[in-house]
């Protein structure tokens, strides 16, 4: 049959204001049941499902051909709409209320049994599902989360240019731009022994665009990181790249801001308040263990050093008299919990490094604890007014270094919140976090390095610390945390070179050095450069934390494993030895 198989709607359109109506339909075999004769096939395009039905008293011929339809066919059929009996119209299909009588019938591609079923919840291992990426993408389920990202796309693309910013792309192909991470490197061909790098991010081409006098840009870029992956990391990413000139924090803000009620307006219908709530740094530290806080539940972590400064168990006095931090958590209604539990969460602080967590049932009567014997009534009292403990509490007390202390508490609060279900799935989480440290001091390495990137500005307030206190000067830097995830970051910039010289030598990257690395944006720096400042968002987080997923694989079409490969394609893999003589490179052995 020459089937002209141009379809007249797509598999999720048709109503009860169709029936009757003569259509096309093309798409791919979902589902074929055979019932008393019929047959009958759910047809899946990306729009949606509509039942076929094959009646073999309309059409013996066809109903016959239908007989060899089996999943992930491809086909194209013609037919009339009609509505469904009574008693069997789908109210979770769209189309529903109505199926098509089949007239027509051509297979455009058959299809072997695929490797998992193409449905939501798929029970498939990631790995199988990596590897046949094309078929997983099949599924309603990670349609939807594409077309969540795409929509994202174009209500920034709307936003940003509607506020008067420039998309305007830069190199892929660029020279090495420290950024914390490794650069992934790219051999040159034409110039042996010479290597692009892939950018980390286009920090320096968008400072460069202020520079030019570009004012407003952004770009949705892909920023390469070979870095130690995590579950909320892959090796190439997108983001969502802003710069600006002649403004401030407070600018950056309003604008993020207004995107993100764009965002939510758009994508949901719903408004979110503004501005959003701003912690500092060291408030976030102290109050949740983390520069990224979950305010979506609470138990803040609560110090209790000077109470037990004098008491006599040593793990706890030893710390508070050493300059060191005691405090912790206060798990409500814990009291029950098993000590194969506590064992477990004991476990759980040392796997992180911590010597271990103190756990104290709360009853009527007092501590339920063999501790009681090192502390005073006075003290056990102060300790239960500080970390608001009734009765049927469990307290989680650590001791040690203040900054150590509190990430393990930190960790060990979120943990405790995912366990035993505290997180209100309907709050937002959305908070700036300000007043960043400009350097850390990196014990390894021997040397401070910057918290945020090297082209940071210091608090104008803080400049004069840079020589005596570099660990207390504060940087003009910003993250915006959403559901207790870096969603984005940046600052305001250095724009003057003898700021950035200073900066540099601080970091100790000595001037023939930074000469060599960024003598450009130095140079640039020199030819009036504007005062400055953006920030980026790590696109893959805000679309996983919009379509809701758990994992940023489901948002990104073909993502990489937490191990940086690609299961489908088998990147990365070698190559030929004459590729590698091309560019002069031989390699110490195969791995
Ligand atoms: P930063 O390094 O903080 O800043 O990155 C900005 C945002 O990108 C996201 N992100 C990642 N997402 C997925 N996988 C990764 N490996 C990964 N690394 C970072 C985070 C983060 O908040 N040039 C500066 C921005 C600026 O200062 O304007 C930069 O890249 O959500």
């Amino acid at each position: 049959m020459d089937f002209k198989w141009k379809r007249t709607h797509t598999c999720g359109e048709l109503s009860k204001a169709n029936a009757t109506d003569a259509v096309k339909l093309v798409g791919w075999v979902a589902r074929r049941r055979d019932h008393g004769g019929l047959i009958f096939i759910d047809l899946r395009d990306r729009y949606g499902i509509t039942q076929i039905v094959f009646d073999p008293k309309k059409n013996p011929e066809l109903h016959e051909s239908a007989k060899q339809l089996r999943g992930e066919f491809v086909i194209a059929i013609s037919g009339t709409v009609s509505l469904r009996p009574e008693g069997m119209v789908n109210r979770n299909l769209s189309t529903g209320e109505i199926e098509v009588g089949a007239t027509g019938l051509e297979i455009l591609n058959k299809a072997e049994t695929p490797p998992f079923e193409i449905v939501d919840h798929v029970d498939a291992t990631e790995e199988s599902r990596l590897r046949y990426r094309y078929l997983d993408l099949r599924r309603p389920e990670m349609q939807r989360n594409l077309l969540v990202r795409h929509k994202t796309y174009q209500i920034a693309r709307k936003y940003f240019d509607s506020h008067g910013f420039i998309e305007i792309e830069t190199p892929a192909l660029m020279k090495s731009t420290p950024e914390g991470a490794r650069d992934y490197l790219v051999p040159s061909r034409n110039y042996l022994g010479r290597f692009y790098a892939l950018p980390q991010s286009p920090q320096i081409y968008k400072q460069l665009l202020m520079v030019a006098g570009m004012d407003r840009y952004f770009q949705i870029v892909k920023c390469f990181r070979d870095e130690d992956l995590r579950a909320d990391r892959q090796p190439e990413f997108t983001q969502i790249d802003i710069e600006m000139s002649f403004i401030d924090q407070e600018d950056i803000f309003g604008l993020i801001e207004g995107f993100m009620q764009r965002l939510f307006l758009d994508l949901f219908k719903k408004k979110i308040p503004v501005p959003f709530p701003r912690m500092v740094y060291t408030d976030a530290i102290a109050r949740y263990g983390s520069d990224r806080p979950d305010l979506r539940f609470g138990m803040e972590i609560e110090d209790i050093t000077e109470i037990v400064e004098n008491c006599e168990f040593n793990v706890f006095s030893g710390a508070a008299k050493t300059g060191g931090f005691v405090g912790g958590l206060n798990l409500k209604g814990a009291a029950q919990y098993s000590r194969k539990r506590m064992d477990e969460l004991n476990q759980f602080v040392l796997d992180l490094g911590a010597k271990g967590v103190v756990q104290i049932k709360v009853e009527s009567s007092g501590w339920n604890s063999s501790l009681v014997k090192f502390f005073t009534p006075e003290q056990m009292n102060k300790i239960n007014h500080t970390l608001k403990a009734e009765s049927g509490d469990l307290l989680m007390l650590m001791a040690g270094a203040w900054d150590q202390t509190h990430q393990f508490l930190g960790h060990l609060r979120n943990k405790l919140a995912r366990d035993e279900n505290l997180i209100n799935q309907n709050m937002l989480g959305l908070l700036w976090i300000v007043d960043f440290p400009l350097v850390e001091y990196d014990e390894p390495e021997g040397r401070f390095i910057a918290c945020h990137h090297p082209f940071t500005s210091p608090k104008d307030e803080d400049i004069p610390l840079l020589e005596t206190a570099p660990e207390k000067v504060k940087a003009r830097a910003y993250d915006l945390v959403m559901n207790g995830m870096e969603i984005a970051g940046g600052s305001i910039r250095i724009h003057k070179r003898e700021l950035q010289q200073k900066v540099f030598k601080l970091l100790n990257i000595k001037a023939d050095e930074a000469e060599k690395k960024f003598g450009f944006l130095m140079e640039a720096f020199q030819y009036g450069a504007p005062p400055h400042g953006g920030l980026a968002f790590g696109f893959d987080r805000l679309v996983m934390l919009l379509a809701g997923c758990s994992s940023m694989r489901d948002v990104i079409a073909f993502p990489k494993t937490t191990s940086a490969l690609s299961l489908m394609d088998g990147a990365p893999a070698e190559v030929d030895l004459a590729q590698l003589d091309e560019l002069g490179l031989s390699l110490k052995q195969r791995s």
